[in-house]
């Protein structure tokens, strides 16, 4: 892994501007936010050593840098998932490079299913904190020490100073912010009205599948995280509706330019 991660970064760091501070990741149908970016370099997945590739609809593939707001930011367009075939370790693999790349905020986008009553469908969600259901950990093996401790805490992942900063932003824009918990699971399959119902009673929010290695690998590098998902369609248990992936990526598609104003201006916000 430490070798891996270190070619990747070595070629990186010959294309890229240094002083990169953000790391960005965009997903189903929400690469609305890099559009905005004054784009340096473009780099498909491919290109990239050890980088895996996105195999699915609505994932561009492709690691862009340049700058959004005045701040240096590494975002990818397009993320790998579990559901993919890749393991734990390849879809995080990414964060890692970032890390070593120097970046200091950790910033995620993703689609979600509903489970709260109060959400609407293209409701955008502030994580404040979540429940891995993959069923693994991107952390399991030997531990890397130059990365993360062993036994890395997880009781403040999602920085309250970042919540803050993006509740303070949305009342700015007029868009009406929820929060909650997401719950990760490994999908493909979306979920059953029992699986809904027990999402719902254990506190979840809502629930994708994507994110949660994410941010487990994040915190483990020590960044300060934010996530903000789309919630695309509504699970009620009781009156469970067909979701679609042409739903799902049509909801992001729409919600993409209010969610890439709301980064814009949390980065923008962003203490120097
Ligand atoms: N379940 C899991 N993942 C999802 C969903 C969902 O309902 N919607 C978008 N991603």
């Amino acid at each position: 892994m430490i070798k891996y991660v270190k070619e990747a970064t070595d070629f990186l760091l010959s294309r890229i501007a240094s002083h990169l501070e953000i790391g960005v990741i965009t997903g189903t149908g929400l690469g609305g936010l890099t559009d905005r970016m004054e784009r340096g370099i473009q780099i498909p997945y491919e290109d990239i050593p050890h980088f895996p590739i996105s195999t699915i609809e609505g994932h561009r593939g492709t690691l862009v840098s340049g700058t959004l707001a005045g701040r240096f930011v590494l975002a990818m367009e397009g993320r790998f998932h579990l559901y993919e075939g890749y393991s734990l370790q390849e879809v995080t693999i990414p964060i890692r490079i970032m890390s070593k790349l120097g970046i200091k905020y950790l910033f995620i986008s993703s689609a979600a299913g509903g489970l709260n009553f109060h959400f609407n469908q293209g409701d955008l969600m502030i994580v404040t904190d979540h429940m891995n259901f993959t069923g693994s950990n991107p952390l399991i093996g030997p531990n890397i020490d130059e990365f993360g401790p062993r036994f890395p805490d997880m009781s403040k992942i999602y920085d309250s100073a970042l919540i803050k900063l993006a509740k303070q932003q949305s009342l700015k824009l007029g868009i009406d912010l929820k929060q909650g918990v997401y719950a990760g699971v490994m999908g493909p399959s979306l979920e059953t009205p029992a699986e809904t119902r027990f999402l719902r009673m254990i506190g979840a929010d809502a629930v994708g599948m994507s994110t949660v290695p994410e941010v487990i690998v994040g915190a483990h590098c020590g960044l300060r995280i934010a996530v903000i998902v789309v919630i695309t369609n509504i699970n009620m248990p009781d009156c469970m509706k067909e979701t679609s992936i042409e739903e799902v990526i049509s909801t992001a598609n729409s919600a993409s330019p209010v969610l890439a104003d709301l980064w814009e201006n949390i980065i923008n916000a962003l203490p120097e």
